[in-house]
């Protein structure tokens, strides 16, 4: 052995005790990952590196599940713009942003931060969580950056899913290509906040699926959400932010929730005993989850045959396509509106209510206010509680045809559609009082 490689072996050597004698769940400064290292997280749960995913021979770095089968990944940094070599390197750099480069220094991606730090590291947290910290600070609300804050395809418990209503970070899922592909395929899964906020599934531009809107209790078109013993949920909606999540109620059984490269937004579980992957739910259930699928002011029934029916007071818009199971032009009034003379409303119950996009809300009125808002807004199709807990409170307006209503046999909620008098056998001369009083009683 000749001095210089005594020297560079070593050198190693005392490399190698320095990583030890640091966390191993901790990338910092001067020192990078590079591919075929990794860092893990101090419960042993989530691991860190460079990996090839499926087939395919590109090099992508990412966050996958050390202990459970197979190792699903659960975040990707550079899904748009792989290496196609393993010269990879993921390195801490001032004033606190994590940087991906190839072999030739180009960067490939990198983190962002609004804030610099005196001592920045990358910690990898047992939730699933990379955070760029200061120091030893490992909370991720103190954090410079985190990776929960950009999802993937997959919502982790603990994970926030929503907006930060202050900075406009959207935090939503978008599917991979395909099983060998992570960029960025047909889907998206997030919360809609145009109108009364939703959630909505799409493919494109297009909507796919969608849950819906938040009642106080789930989703309205998911009644599946139900308290269990797996897993908890809870709902935030407030001037800074928006935002569903999950925990684990039990952390000895592993759930992670995927919005596939078909467009199904799924949930898996693992135990250690069964030590494999178990499909817990598909969040889509039937052929009525299918967005729109009865058309304007339609209503799927997944146990009638034919699935589509028109809301009452309403009759097919093209009676031969309806005939032949093109629902897709939905239904019309049988009986004009007046306005003038006086509507009622015609309540349906055990529903998943309409798409609320061009909706209108306000959390403060009562049913009662809502009711003789909408009977006195012309354009007004529908009213709701937009909170259904209790007794109900707050206000939520329809204008326009109404879409993707369904069915449900537990768990719907209800709903009032605007209908000409004479088609609720009210009388013509009825004054807009007697309006409101038959709305109570109905
Ligand atoms: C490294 O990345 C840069 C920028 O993305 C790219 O132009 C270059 O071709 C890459 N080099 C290699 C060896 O892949
Ligand atoms: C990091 O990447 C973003 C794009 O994702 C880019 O706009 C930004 O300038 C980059 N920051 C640095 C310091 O390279
Ligand atoms: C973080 O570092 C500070 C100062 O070095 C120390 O006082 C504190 O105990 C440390 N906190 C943790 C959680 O290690
Ligand atoms: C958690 O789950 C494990 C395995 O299913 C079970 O043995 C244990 O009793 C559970 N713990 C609690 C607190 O429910
Ligand atoms: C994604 O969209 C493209 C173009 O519309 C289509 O060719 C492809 O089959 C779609 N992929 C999936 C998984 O739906
Ligand atoms: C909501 O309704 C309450 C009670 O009727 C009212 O005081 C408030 O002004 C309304 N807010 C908006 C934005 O319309
Ligand atoms: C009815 O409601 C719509 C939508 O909120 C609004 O644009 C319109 O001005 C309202 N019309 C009346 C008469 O209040």
């Amino acid at each position: 052995m000749d001095s210089l490689t005594t020297v560079a072996v070593i050198f190693s050597y005392v490399l190698s005790l320095l990583r030890i004698s640091m966390a191993l769940d901790t990338i910092i400064v001067n020192q990078p990952i590079t591919d075929g290292e990794t860092i893990t997280s101090a419960g042993g749960s989530f691991e860190l590196g460079f990996f090839n995913p499926g087939n395919s021979k590109n090099r992508y770095l990412g966050i996958w599940y050390k202990k459970a089968s197979k190792k699903p990944v659960v975040w990707v940094a550079n899904r748009e713009s792989p290496l196609t070599d393993s010269s990879g390197v993921l390195k801490v750099t001032q004033p606190g942003i994590l940087v991906l480069v190839n072999g030739t220094n180009g960067i490939l991606w990198n983190s962002t931060s609004s804030r610099s730090a005196q001592d920045p590291n990358a910690q990898l947290l047992d939730s699933g969580n990379l955070i760029m910290r200061n120091g030893n600070d490992s909370d991720p609300e103190n954090s410079l950056w985190q990776s929960f804050d950009y999802p993937c395809d997959t919502l982790l418990p603990g994970m926030k899913f929503g907006w930060n209503r202050v900075t406009g970070l959207d935090r939503h899922l978008s599917s991979w290509r395909s099983a060998d592909d992570p960029s960025k395929g047909n889907f998206t899964y997030g919360i809609d906040l145009s109108g009364f906020p939703q959630l909505l599934l799409k493919n494109g531009l297009a909507v796919a699926f969608r849950p819906g809107p938040w009642n106080g209790i789930r989703f309205s078109g998911i009644p599946q959400l139900t308290i269990n013993p797996v897993y908890s949920y809870e709902f935030v909606s407030n001037e800074k932010e928006i935002y569903f999540m999950y925990h684990l109620v039990n952390s000895s059984v592993v759930m992670r929730n995927v919005l596939t490269p078909d467009g199904y937004s799924r949930r898996f579980t693992w135990t250690d005993q069964k030590n494999e992957w178990s499909l817990y739910s598909t969040a889509q259930r039937d052929d009525c989850d299918t967005y729109a699928i009865c058309g304007v002011n339609g209503i799927c029934k997944i146990n009638e045959s034919p699935k589509c029916e028109c809301m009452k007071g309403f009759r097919p818009k093209i009676q031969s396509n309806w005939d032949m199971a093109d629902w897709s032009n939905g239904c019309i009034r049988s009986t004009r509106l007046d306005c003038q003379k006086g509507d009622g409303f015609e309540k349906y119950s055990g529903v998943k209510l309409p798409d609320t996009q061009s909706s209108w809300f306000n959390e403060s009125m009562n049913l009662k206010e809502c009711a003789s808002l909408c009977l006195s807004n012309c354009s007004c199709t529908a009213y709701a509680n937009s909170d259904i807990r209790g007794a109900g409170s707050g206000c939520l307006l329809w204008f326009g045809g109404l879409i993707d209503i369904r069915d449900f046999t537990q768990n719907g909620q209800e709903f009032y559609v605007r209908m000409a008098a004479s088609e609720l056998g009210m009388d013509f001369s009825f004054s807009y009082l007697r309006n409101i009083n038959l709305i109570q009683i109905s």
